[in-house]
């Protein structure tokens, strides 16, 4: 009896932590505040979000999951302030996004945002060092300090015997873990990742998870990913579902 009571009594506190730990609490990094975006096509127009609200917290380790279509790209592009919703807002450290002119917008994306797309988007004529050098130039950086971040990102990941390799020299794993240096090296606030397993074999997928992890427990950044791989959703600490446009 008493065993059983104890029992009861730790499925209760674990879901209690379960629901407490999955449930952000402000002053929020991010929100979005029933946010729709529909993309002119021809004379008609695609609904692509409906009605989205989510906020998220400094340090956040979460995934938005959902079939192919239903937004989850369209929602990172909102959050990471690349594209502005057809109607709601978004609001990053607190701040409306819709009151900034493109010049404040770039300087919010240049200094505190981190992209990683799902094809990766590195420049092929540039080695690996000059790739994460790259986001540097926006931001008032010698060209010493550049190299010396850019290095030092790139050791970070793992990557110190490729420094002069380009792109299309490296591998599917490798260039993934170029990507993530060249999100990082401006120590940013947040990290947006599209898909960043669908080009990866199982064990490759779970390496770069495993680094994004370390990267946000012990550089303390936030990490919203993309993805539909089960690994993925298993491993981060919130999943946010999309169905249609519409969280389910
Ligand atoms: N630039 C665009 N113009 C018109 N329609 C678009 C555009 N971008 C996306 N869409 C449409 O918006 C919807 C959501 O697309 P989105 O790319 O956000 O989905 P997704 O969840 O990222 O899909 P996937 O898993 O295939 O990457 C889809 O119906 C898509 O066809
Ligand atoms: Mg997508």
């Amino acid at each position: 009896m008493f065993y059983t009571q104890v029992t009861v009594l730790a499925i209760r506190v674990r879901s209690y932590k379960i629901v407490y730990m999955n449930k952000p609490s402000g002053p929020f990094l991010l929100e979005a505040r029933n946010v729709s975006k529909r993309y002119p096509l021809g004379d008609l127009e695609v609904s692509a979000l409906n009605g989205i609200t989510l906020n998220v917290s400094q340090g956040e380790f979460m995934a938005l999951a959902g079939p192919s279509g239903s937004g989850k790209t369209t929602l990172l592009n909102l959050l990471g302030c690349i594209d502005q919703p057809s109607s709601g807002e978004i609001f990053f450290d607190s701040e409306p996004v819709a009151t900034k002119d493109e010049k404040a917008l770039s300087i919010l994306r240049a200094k505190k945002v981190g992209f990683i797309f799902q094809t990766f988007n590195l420049i092929p004529v540039l080695n690996a060092v000059e790739n994460v050098e790259y986001p540097l130039l926006l931001l008032d950086c010698s060209a010493k300090e550049r190299r010396q971040r850019a290095e030092q990102a790139l050791r970070e990941v793992g990557m110190e015997k490729f420094f002069r390799n380009r792109p299309n020299q490296l591998s599917g794993g490798q260039r993934q873990r170029l990507a993530i240096a060249r999100a990082m090296v401006k120590t940013p606030r947040v990290i947006l990742a599209d898909e960043p397993t669908a080009n990866l074999d199982r064990k490759t997928g779970g390496e770069i998870l495993e680094l994004m992890e370390h990267l946000n427990i012990n550089a303390g950044v936030t990490f919203i990913l993309s993805s539909h791989d089960l690994a993925v959703l298993d491993r981060v600490k919130r999943v946010f579902r999309l169905q249609d446009g519409e969280a389910v």
